[in-house]
């Protein structure tokens, strides 16, 4: 059945609409982010608050973003627009730059993770990892695979919501869990792994006990859920009203959490077993690029397999993810301008491969974007939305969660609407309190750096 003009594109089917909406959620976030944060933040005490957050914060969230999206069947700048008036709409723009900004730096990191996979099978991974990640990270290798990956991700979103993003889901999605969870089970076979489980699994309380780590459960369930840039008012604003809103969201966000914890079974006894914890506490990147490659490089012919796996999961998650941050962008710039798809998707994802030119020769650039996008953009994000949802909105939202929604979600929905009003507002102001005084450090850090 051809579009007729006018006619908004909608996903064909249901599990279409999960899957994609799962390959937003399930990216670098929940492949590192997660094992990192969760090591600085007592194992399992990080583990289970991280749980008790996408549960009072990121389901509710999600469902504020979903009802927002098809309630206005537009992209966010569109939507707000509908559902809370012309200024808001004019607040939407956030929803634009800030996914184009995440886009053009996380699609560098993209470019090391292709540029990783590729080497795992062609020649190895040299012995001095570090100098290999440092020659590799930034530079004209850098940008030459972060312009390739932006070049795939736009070649998906161009094809469109049905031919292009639902159909890469479905084929990626079922892909990655696979991946992952053999991964999984090999490292259960790595001798010295014990220490890495215990790390991981057995919770240290006292970790609870520190602000800072319940700052970081909450921040770390808003980026891996996608929260706060309007993916997942895009992504909803595709559907039928009687597709069970409440029930997707659940789905979603627990195959993200399941995701995340797996990689964890994967990267836990891998680093443990080689002795690698000192490099895990001192950088993010450097565990991921750094001490897992040169783990792998050290079991020899397996190594080289199981690399190759780990970092094409790392690059299909990074491109599911990447394909929503394009959309997101490309669908405002389609509704407010009236331009066709395949040349707003071009035009947007030629300005962040520029854009990104910058992270790709400054890691320092990459940090100060990731704090700023990533992580103050996005808090702020999170909060407009529960205002709109919440507050400005609610009637419809409401009227939204209700439709195409089974008896269960139906009672459920009160709960939802109060979470959204009172709980995640305030958990979010906390957040962002915190937030703001680290992005200020990290701005002077590098401008006075
Ligand atoms: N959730 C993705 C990850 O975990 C990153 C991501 C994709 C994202 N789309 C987003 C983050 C939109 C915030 C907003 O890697």
């Amino acid at each position: 059945m051809a579009a007729t003009s006018g006619a908004r594109e909608v996903f064909g089917t249901r599990a279409g609409f999960i899957l994609a909406a799962a390959g937003s959620a399930v990216g670098l976030g929940n492949m590192w982010r997660f094992s990192y944060q969760a090591s600085e933040g007592g194992g399992a005490a990080f583990v289970l608050l991280y749980i008790g957050m996408t549960i009072i914060l990121g389901i509710p969230l999600m469902l504020a973003e979903f009802s927002i999206g098809r309630a206005g069947r537009r992209a966010p700048v569109g939507a707000l627009r509908k559902l809370a008036g012309p200024g808001w709409g004019r607040v939407g723009w956030l929803f634009a730059v800030g996914p184009l900004l995440i886009l053009s730096y996380y699609s560098v990191i993209a470019g090391w993770t292709v540029r990783y996979a590729i080497e795992s099978i062609a020649t190895g991974f040299p012995e001095e990892a570090a100098e290999h990640f440092g020659r590799v990270a930034t530079g004209q290798g850098a940008i030459a695979y972060h312009v390739g990956f932006m070049a795939a991700t736009l070649a998906v979103v161009m094809a469109g919501v049905k031919g292009g993003i639902e159909r890469a889901s479905l084929i990626l999605m079922p892909a990655l869990f696979f991946i992952v969870v053999g991964l999984a089970i090999w490292a259960t076979t790595l001798s010295g792994g014990a220490a890495g489980y215990r790390v991981y699994l057995q919770p240290e309380i006292s970790a609870l006990s520190d602000p800072a780590v319940w700052r970081a459960a909450a921040a770390q369930s808003f980026f891996s859920l996608s929260l706060g840039m309007g993916a997942m008012i895009t992504f909803a604003s595709y559907l039928e009203r009687t597709h069970d809103l409440p029930e997707s969201a659940t789905i979603v966000s627990f195959t993200d959490f399941g995701v995340a914890f797996v990689s964890g079974l994967v990267v836990f006894p891998v680093i443990y077993s080689l002795g690698l914890q000192g490099a895990v506490s001192e950088s993010t990147v450097g565990a991921l690029f750094i001490a897992l490659p040169g783990a792998f490089e050290s079991m020899g012919l397996v190594g080289h397999v199981v690399g190759l796996f780990f970092f094409v999961v790392l690059a299909v998650g990074a491109l599911t993810s990447a394909i929503s941050l394009l959309e997101v962008v490309t669908s405002s710039v389609i509704d407010e301008f009236g331009v066709p798809r395949k040349a707003a998707a071009v035009g947007v994802a030629v300005t962040a491969a520029v854009l990104g030119l910058l992270p790709a020769t400054s890691l320092d650039a990459l940090g100060l974007m990731d704090k700023i996008a990533g992580e103050f953009a996005l808090v702020i994000g999170t909060l407009l939305i529960a205002i709109v949802a919440g507050w400005v909105a609610r009637g419809t939202v409401t009227d939204e969660l209700l439709a195409g929604t089974s008896p269960f979600w139906r009672r459920q929905v009160p709960r939802i609407v109060l979470a959204i009003r009172y709980v995640v507002p305030v958990l979010i102001v906390i957040v962002l309190v915190f937030s703001s005084g680290e992005t200020v450090k990290a701005v002077r850090d590098f401008l006075g750096g």
